[in-house]
Formats: structure tokens, sequence, C-alpha cells
């Protein structure tokens, strides 16, 4: 949720920052804006609403040249979406860009009497405003000052008028990596903007300051004594940034998902069956619980609803899955006796990490199942299992998802085996039929141009309902929620026997049903809920099994994955309900990597 980038070096900065800004984009692209030390050691600013393209284009227009500044892209929370509103903010003396919410704002505005100083509705405007009122010469005292009297998330990059050539920053809950790179020193809300640069890195500590100059960057804690920061490296290469000839992201993340899969499942093999052994996750773990509490966001939200259709029926034991935004407001019937499993792509979503730190209170194990190496939540979690998607762009979860289910997958087979409930050769099976998954997902990315037509009806319509039982209504959650965000159709999933208790009064002639039914136990109940809404004159769009017995007529349209064990078919399907997504969103010409109100990291609640 908001893109930040800083740079001070011996290259041309503009270039640095905006090229850094493009591949932060998909955190929020509502305005973009950077600031930096001209020629005459002057701060110079350039912001616009819109786009990163639009501030290159404004900044191709400057001639000047730059070593040090600080680059924003905007996702809006606080103030709409306008030139004033853009960061980077002056005031006074500083310069910023800011990620998160300042909750305070309004009472700082008051005290500090900004009213009639402030250019912007923005939160991030009254931070810059109360800094500059700290600041007597010292970058240290004012922040520390400043920190004092916020409350909130921040990621902020701050320049002084009167310090060319340096840049400080520090945050609390927002991300921040940085690193000293033979280019310079960069720092960055997240990973993707220093990849070109470097592979060693570090997460910036909360309530530490970084300080940025051309030639060295330094770290230190709020009193100034230094702080050696603890380097990682980065195991993901830019091709995997890239489209690498893909029209978007989303498609070659789609095409992706094999490759990822087997990244995330092939190393934690041993003698056939899954093992944490690597990931240093203890079976005492999955032996200890009682129950079982996933929480997540979106898309890894829906991933752990697959999961407790899955775990359930074989662990015997409660599986709960919780919104993190609920969550973390509840009073969570949860003890030392419950494994919480936190799944979150990137890592940070301020809700999720909120509900992992509620969920640690309570004494309960933490497992968190995370994309990006470092981010807060795998730091905080007692064990941690990476997901190997390599960087997910587009800002519909594809991948991530995919590889999501492939560890709660594995982790399922790990804890039904050391709690006997599979023999090792029923969690071999088990294992050799996920990886069947794989050819599965491939057969359905290769026959993508025939799924095209599929939209043709589709686009024309306000509403689409999906339908599964099961594991079934567990996928089609993800299958509406990736329409809704690509294509701007309003989409609804439901289990299939509850249509007839309402919604079913919204089916007329030619409104689309995606009805989901591999799964053997309900097939003939799910083909009924279809014969229903087929009666209503609904468009129904079918997927099934290879051989699955399914009427003539019964199905405007018919889709077909490779017969695989039920309990696996959500990888053919998910690829089936990303490409729908996908072609619709095109269909209606619209921006399938960047969806209008969307991004990719919510860091704000
Ligand atoms: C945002 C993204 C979704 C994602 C959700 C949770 O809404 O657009 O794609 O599923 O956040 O993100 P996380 O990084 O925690 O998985």
């Amino acid at each position: 949720m908001c893109g930040i980038i800083g740079y001070s070096g011996p290259l041309e900065a503009r270039d640095i920052l905006l090229t850094g800004l493009s591949q932060l984009e998909y955190r929020g692209y509502d305005s973009a804006g950077i600031a930096y030390f001209d020629t005459f050691s002057d701060i110079h600013v350039v912001k616009k609403i819109g786009k990163v393209a639009n501030l290159k284009s404004i900044c191709a227009l400057e001639t000047d040249t730059a070593h040090c500044g600080i680059g924003h892209t905007r996702w809006a929370t606080h103030g709409g979406v306008s030139d004033a509103n853009a960061h980077p903010h002056r005031a006074g003396k500083v310069t910023l860009i800011h990620n998160g919410i300042i909750e305070n704002y309004h009472g700082l505005t008051e005290e500090f009497d900004l009213e009639d100083q402030l250019a912007s509705q923005t939160d991030s405007e009254v931070a810059a405003w109360v800094l500059d009122r700290f600041y007597e010469g010292s970058p240290l005292d004012a922040i520390r000052h400043l920190l004092e009297r916020i409350q909130g998330s921040y990621g902020f990059c701050i320049m002084f008028d009167d310090r060319p050539g340096e840049i400080y920053a520090v945050r609390s809950i927002s991300p921040l990596v940085a690193s000293y790179t033979h280019s310079g020193a960069l720092i960055a809300s997240d990973l993707t903007a220093l990849i070109p640069y470097t592979r060693s890195y570090f997460v910036v500590p909360e309530h530490h300051i970084v300080k940025l100059t051309g030639y060295k960057i330094s770290l230190m804690d709020l009193e100034g004594n230094a702080v050696s920061p603890e380097m990682m490296k980065v195991d993901w290469n830019m091709d995997s940034a890239m489209k690498n000839g893909f029209p978007h992201f989303m498609l070659k993340e789609i095409h992706e998902q094999p490759e990822a899969l087997k990244q995330t499942i092939l190393p934690r093999m041993a003698k056939g069956i899954p093992d944490f052994e690597d990931d240093r996750i203890p079976d005492s773990l999955f032996t200890r619980c009682s129950q079982i509490h996933i929480i997540a966001c979106g898309t890894a939200m829906h991933a752990g609803m697959v999961a407790k259709a899955l775990m359930e029926p074989v662990l015997r034991i409660p599986v709960t899955v919780s919104i993190a935004s609920e969550f973390r407001y509840e009073d969570p019937l949860i003890d030392e006796k419950t494994l919480v499993m936190i799944i979150s792509q990137s890592g940070e979503t301020i809700d999720t990490l909120a509900a992992l730190r509620l969920a640690k209170s309570c004494g309960s194990m933490t497992l968190a199942i995370v994309n990006v190496k470092g981010s807060t939540i795998a730091r905080e979690s007692d064990y941690v299992l990476y997901t190997h998607a390599g960087p997910e762009i587009a800002v519909a979860s594809t991948k991530a998802y995919s590889v999501q289910l492939a560890a709660l997958y594995m982790i399922s087979c790990r804890m039904a085996f050391v709690r006997e409930k599979f023999t090792r050769s029923e969690a071999k099976a088990f294992l050799t039929e996920l990886l069947d998954a794989i050819p599965a997902m491939e057969t359905m990315i290769r026959k993508k141009e025939e799924e095209k037509h599929l939209v043709t009806h589709l686009i024309q319509q306000n509403d689409v309902f999906f339908m599964g039982r099961g594991l079934d209504y567990a996928f089609s959650l993800e299958g509406a929620l990736k329409l809704k965000e690509i294509s701007y159709i309003h989409a609804e999933a439901y289990a299939a026997g509850e249509l007839k208790h309402g919604t079913i009064a919204l089916i007329a002639s030619k409104v689309p049903v995606i009805a989901i039914a591999t799964q053997e136990h309900v097939f003939a109940k799910m083909i009924s809920n279809v014969r229903e809404v087929k009666a209503r004159g609904a468009f129904v769009i079918l997927l099934t099994k290879e051989h699955a017995a399914v009427e003539e007529g019964l199905a405007d349209i018919h889709i077909r994955i490779p017969d695989l064990d039920d309990r696996f078919t959500v990888f053919p399907i998910a690829v089936i309900l990303q490409l729908i997504a996908y072609y619709a969103s095109i269909g209606k010409n619209l921006d399938v990597d960047q969806p209008r109100n969307l991004a990719k990291s919510v860091t704000v609640e």
C-alpha cells in the first residue's frame, strides 16, 4: 500500500526513482511523485495524479541532474486523488513521503495550529509539518520528537532542505528495506525496487533511523547509537519480476503456477511424504494442538477456506477460518492448544499482522505461510513456511494462491501422518496425487485460448453467480473474488444448496451461473442445483471432471478438467477461474494488472 523509494548515490537519481516507482506501482497507483536535490542543492518536487507513466512524461522535461531523492506511488487513504494530496509533501525545511496512516493527525493539526498551513488533506502532510516544527538542525532529534507524538503506522523517507545528499527513514509497522549497493544507497517499501541493484538487503527494524548518503548507509536506534543491520539475501531474479513477453503480469503469473508449485513442494519431500525439517517446523507443533485457527485476508483467506474443507474430514479436529480484520477485534476462543496458521502473500497485511500478534498474546502456537522472505509476519510468527512463488506483481493474486494451497496440502498431509490419521502409504499416495495436480494445471493453461469464448456472454452481464458444494464451494469464493476485482462484474459465490434460500430470486433469463461440480459425493446434488437454475433461464457454465456424466443441454458451456482425486481438483479449477477473470477484464478493456481502487499489499486498516 503506497510504494516508497529513496536513493542517494553517483547515478542519475530521477531515473532510479522513476524506474523504482514503476516496479512498486502495484502497491498503489492513484498518483506518483518524486523530490530531489537539484544542481543548486535545492529540493525540487514533481508530483501528479495518475500512474507513474504520467509522472515520467513530466520528468522527461527536467534537465538538471540529481543524485539524491525520494519517490512515492500512492494508494489514497486520507484525502482524495489530487495533485495536492500526492506525495512528496513539503513543509518548511522538510520534504517527506509516507506509507501508512497517522491516526491522530486531526489532534496534531489542532495542537500545532496547522489548519492554515496545510496544502493537502493528507495525514502525511500533518506529520511533515510537525516534524518541521521540531527540526532545529538535528534530523535525529526532530524524528525522535515526531515519533513521540504520532500514532499509527508509518514508513517515512525524509529530506531536509539544509542536508543535501541525505535521506532519513523510519518505520513502524509499514515495511521498509534498504541496501548499500555499487550504485549507491537505496531504500524502498519492498524488494522489487532493490532487485535490479543488489541481492543483499536488510529489513529496517521498527523505530530505528536509517540515514542514506551517496557513499554510505547507516542504521541507528532513536538515541543515535549505531546498530548493525541484519543482512539478508534475495533469491528472486529480475526475470521473475518482468513480464517476459506476456502482455500482463497476471497472465505470466498464471503460467508460472506449475513451476511455483514444484518449488514449494519438491524440496519438502522426504521418502515420499512432506517433511519440514529444513523449515525447522517440528512435528510437535502438529501433534500438540487440539484445534486449528486459520487467519488471513482476501485470496489468502480463501486458500484457508479450502484448507478447512480439506483438513477437517481427515484430522477430525475443528478448523476455523477467520477474516483477519474481524479476528483482531474479537475476543477469540484460542489458547495454547490452538495452532494458528497465518496466511499472507506479502507478509505485511496489517490486519493479518495484528491478528498474528493477538494470537501470540493468547499463547497460541503460530505458523505463518508467507511468500515474501523476511517480511514482518514471517519474522514475528513462531514458525514460517515460505511459499516459493517468486514476486507476484499483478494485484489479482494467482500463483500466490496456488502455492498457499500447496503448502496447506503439505501441512495437512504431514499432520495427518504424525497424528496417525494417515499411514505412511496413505501420506505417500496423497503427495503423489498432489503432484499429479501440476500436469492437470498445465493442461488447463495450455488450453487457455479455448476458454476465451467463455467470457463473451459474461462481459455483457452485471451479475455472475458461482456455486459449488464442499471443496467446490471454497473454490468458487476465490473465483468470484477474482472476477470482481479485475472485471468489475458483480460476482457472488454460493454453497449450491443455499442458493434457493433467497438468491435464486435473482436468477432470471441469461444470468450467468458458474457451477463447479468436481466432488463426487455431492455430484448428484450439485447437478440438481444446476437444473434448478437452468429451469429459471440461467446461462450455465459447468466445470466438472473429464468423465463426469452430464446430460445433454444442461450447461451452455461445459469445461472438463482432467480426472483427479476430488481433493486436488482445486488446482486446475483455479486456473480456469483465473482465466475467466483475466479474459473478462481484457474483454472489457480494463487494466488487468492494476484494477481500480485496489493495491497489492494492504498495510493500512
Ligand atoms: C490485497 C490483495 C489481495 C490479497 C490480500 C491479502 O487485498 O489485493 O490479492 O489476497 O490483500 O494479502 P496478503 O499479502 O496478506 O496475502
